[in-house]
């Protein structure tokens, strides 16, 4: 089974044909909400509101843990999540679908690791590559079949939140290297790969970064907000055309 994890501007998946929703308690406690069960042309899907259904958890309160934990324990065999950002790179703009290839954390105190020793021993996970090259190559593919043009790589820098960045913030970001910014690309993904479950990102570009273009003097969060109502159904798209029950990664 395929589960997405939805961020702003995703809280649920159109396209799911929805059959039930259950309310999961795991030993790191409880899930953004519901997960939400049901099939896109046929085959099983589940989804998560990564924020909750009213948007009401912030990206440094989001349980990543459980989210994780509840979403493989429930039979996940891969993870999409779903992500705004801020871009960075200057050849990116609103609007556009990105599937980050790296990422650097640059967030603090939330909890990360299923390991913490003691009991639960110390794991150090590989993590050269934060993102699972099959599903990536996988998101890559459905993009193209779906006609979304997608950029096929890019640095995701993740920031505490839930303020944006200053100016000087963004400019030190892309001096280490970073594409995009978004809050909460860490730790879902290497709680993922320390559960053993293949996960991928689409992120789409809500806005350019702080002091960037039309950021120059601040971020419009309203125009952010079209961007997003009008980009998602991309996402969807990229989704409904991975969604494949032949691949158990994909159904
Ligand atoms: N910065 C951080 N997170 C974001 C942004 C941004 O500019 N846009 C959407 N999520």
């Amino acid at each position: 089974m395929l589960a997405v994890i939805g961020g702003s501007g995703l809280s649920k998946l159109a396209n799911l044909d929805v059959s039930h929703r259950e309310v999961l308690r795991t030993p790191y406690g409880e899930p953004s909400g519901a997960v939400t069960f049901g099939q896109i042309r046929g085959c099983p899907v589940a989804f998560l509101a990564r924020h909750g259904y009213g948007h009401t958890i912030p990206p440094h309160e989001v349980n990543y843990r459980a989210n994780i934990w509840a979403l493989s324990k429930r039979g996940a065999q891969a993870i999409v999540s779903v992500a705004s950002v801020g871009c960075i790179r200057p050849d990116l703009k609103p609007g556009d679908v990105v599937i980050p290839h790296q990422i650097i954390d640059y967030t603090w105190g939330r909890k990360n690791t299923y390991f913490e020793g003691h009991d639960s021993g110390v794991v150090h996970i590989d993590f050269t590559d934060p993102y699972d090259a099959g599903l990536r190559a996988r998101l890559i593919k459905a993009a193209g079949l779906a006609g979304v043009a997608v950029s096929e790589a890019a640095v995701y820098a993740v920031t505490q939140g839930p303020r944006l960045e200053t100016a000087a913030e963004v400019n030190r970001y892309e001096r280490d290297g970073a594409d995009v910014v978004g809050m909460t690309g860490m730790p879902e993904a290497a709680l993922a790969r320390e559960l053993g479950v293949p996960y991928a990102a689409i992120n789409v570009v809500a806005n350019y970064a702080a002091g960037r273009a039309d950021s120059l003097n601040g971020i419009h969060f309203d125009k952010l907000e079209a961007v997003l109502a009008e980009s998602m159904g991309r996402a969807r798209a990229i989704i409904d055309s991975l969604v494949d029950c032949g691949d158990p990664a994909g159904s």
